[in-house]
């Protein structure tokens, strides 16, 4: 079949945490066309310095403008908490008026506040977006109410692009990080895993907390905020080509891309590799 992914909605992430977001949209909006992005060579981004992750994001960004995409998700927080403001701000008005760059820490910031009963949250992310203090800053405009609390999780990461975040390995860091964020307070019912890649890490984290704590993945926050995006936005919703097609490019290894995306998807995945 010949594949027009021309007019594609970009997917960013720096490996394969942001397939936990394309899955959610991809199920939520079944006829768009999808370009999936992975940084993997790159990653991971959590340690970067702001210029780091700004230049590789941007790059990223630039990639998928290239292969005609109008509209690019940066779905990775470290990205959204450190390029996101100066991409929409700089580059976009001067170099690309018509294209669209959105993130995934204001449409989560907007709801993780209702999901709380004891109004304490737990966020836990990349070093990069909880240094960035996005998280307290965005949840607070909207839920003053709502106290945060924050904990890096450095190895995750790490653990997850290497493939071992099923192994007995990563419970150990499950729990170092769990237990350093429950410590901060009695009250939080509610954790946010603010870093794309943490839900692949999902069936550890809900075993080793008790029941009365809910555990919330940002897939299905980012997809329902880019169905209204859409909505509200019908001259970029018309732009994007409608064929039920996507495509994986990755700069690191496109087997071991292969590998991970086609068990975490449940289908097969053919990525191709390319050189920024
Ligand atoms: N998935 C990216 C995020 O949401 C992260 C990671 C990284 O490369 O450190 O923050």
């Amino acid at each position: 079949m010949h594949m027009n992914l021309q007019n594609s909605i970009g997917i960013f992430d720096s490996g394969f945490g942001g397939l936990t977001i394309f899955k959610s949209i991809a199920e939520k909006l079944p006829s768009y066309n999808y370009i999936y992005l992975g940084d993997n060579a790159r990653s991971p981004y959590g340690d970067h310095s702001f210029e780091t992750v700004y230049q590789y994001t941007l790059e990223c960004v630039e990639w998928l403008f290239a292969q005609g995409c109008p509209l690019v998700i940066l779905a990775c927080n470290t990205a959204s908490a450190k390029a996101l403001r100066n991409i929409q701000q700089l580059d976009l008005p001067k170099k690309y008026p018509n294209h669209r760059v959105l993130g995934v820490i204001r449409p989560t910031a907007e709801v993780i506040g209702n999901v709380s009963g004891t109004k304490s949250v737990g966020v836990l992310g990349t070093r990069g977006t909880i240094k960035s203090e996005s998280y307290l800053i965005e949840i607070n405009k909207f839920f003053p109410e709502v106290s945060v609390h924050q904990q890096a999780c450095p190895m995750w990461v790490p653990l997850i692009e290497n493939g071992e975040h099923t192994g007995n390995g990563a419970d150990y860091f499950v729990k170092q990080y769990l237990d350093q964020l429950l410590k901060q307070s009695p009250s939080i019912d509610t954790i946010l895993l603010a870093c794309t890649h943490y839900p692949l890490l999902l069936p550890k984290i809900e075993a080793y907390l008790s029941s009365n704590i809910k555990v919330v993945s940002q897939g299905d926050i980012v997809a329902n905020s880019l169905v209204n995006y859409l909505q509200r936005h019908p001259e970029i919703d018309q732009k994007i080509s409608k064929q039920n097609q996507a495509s994986f490019y990755t700069t690191g290894d496109a087997e071991a891309f292969n590998r991970h995306a086609s068990v975490f998807l449940e289908k097969e995945v053919l990525s191709v590799k390319i050189k920024l």
